[in-house]
């Protein structure tokens, strides 16, 4: 694994870039859902980009329906993928069924990860995942102390009492997952992520800190950060 942090006044257009790299290359990609990569998906919906290679997919989504406010993929939706020209969105959009409640949607999840990367034991591949990080250091939907956390076989879990707003049961790829992939970015942004960071990309990595536990084995980390978000880190890093 390669770990690379980066601070930059603008990290939403530098993810951005680094999404938009993947996207012409073609491949499997998970965005993040939140507010901080909203930013990203503005900016991705304004190059000139054809979408028709990419399988696009959510590292989590809340246990909504895809009309209500709390969804991943109504954000992706609207800020990214309705934007783009018809014949220039992905060739495949996998929302994560939410309204089925946490585990049906997890499995049905799980399935449709099957059917794009196979059936194997290995986990799927994406080849650029998005990640967000919380106050409290959760990532995706894997949160503190929570049983998703020591997931090894499933790829998809249900979350049933997220450790932060809004308090929904979630769907979220596992460690695995997020660990076989070739490219993990973090889009981090704000004062209010910086304790967070300092433990998680810091002095504290651990189960408490789940964003630290992302390692992918055989492929590249970078953490992206505002100045603000990065105020608490040591100077190595
Ligand atoms: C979600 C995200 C979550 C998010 C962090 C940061 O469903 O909310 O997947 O992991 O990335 O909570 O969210 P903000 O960008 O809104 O601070």
């Amino acid at each position: 694994m390669s770990r690379e942090l980066v601070v930059v006044d603008d990290p939403a257009a530098e993810a951005a870039a680094r999404i938009a790299t993947v996207v012409r290359a073609g491949g499997e990609i998970a965005l993040a859902g939140g507010s901080t990569p909203r930013r990203s998906y503005e900016l991705l919906a304004e190059m000139d980009l054809d979408w028709t290679g990419v399988g696009l997919w959510l590292g989590d989504d809340r246990c909504v329906g895809p009309e209500h406010e709390f969804s991943n993929y109504r954000m992706v939706e609207q800020e990214l993928v309705a934007r783009l020209p018809a014949d220039r969105r992905p060739r495949a959009w996998h929302r994560i069924r939410g309204e089925l409640g946490p585990e049906p949607a997890a499995a049905v999840l799980e399935d449709e990860l099957r059917d794009a990367f196979g059936d194997g034991d290995a986990p799927p591949r994406f080849d650029l995942v998005l990640l967000g990080i919380g106050p409290d250091a959760h990532t995706a939907s894997l949160f503190p102390g929570e049983p998703a956390l020591g997931e090894r076989e499933r790829w998809a879990v249900g979350v049933h009492t997220p450790g932060m707003a809004p308090l929904v049961p979630r769907v979220t790829l596992t460690l695995p997952v997020l660990d076989a992939a070739a490219e993990v970015v973090f889009l981090i942004a704000g004062a209010d992520k910086a304790e967070a960071v300092a433990r998680a990309f810091g002095d504290a990595p651990g189960p408490d800190a789940p964003a630290s536990l992302v390692r992918p084995a055989d492929g590249a980390l970078t953490v992206l950060l505002d100045r603000p978000a990065a105020a608490r880190l040591g100077a190595d890093g």
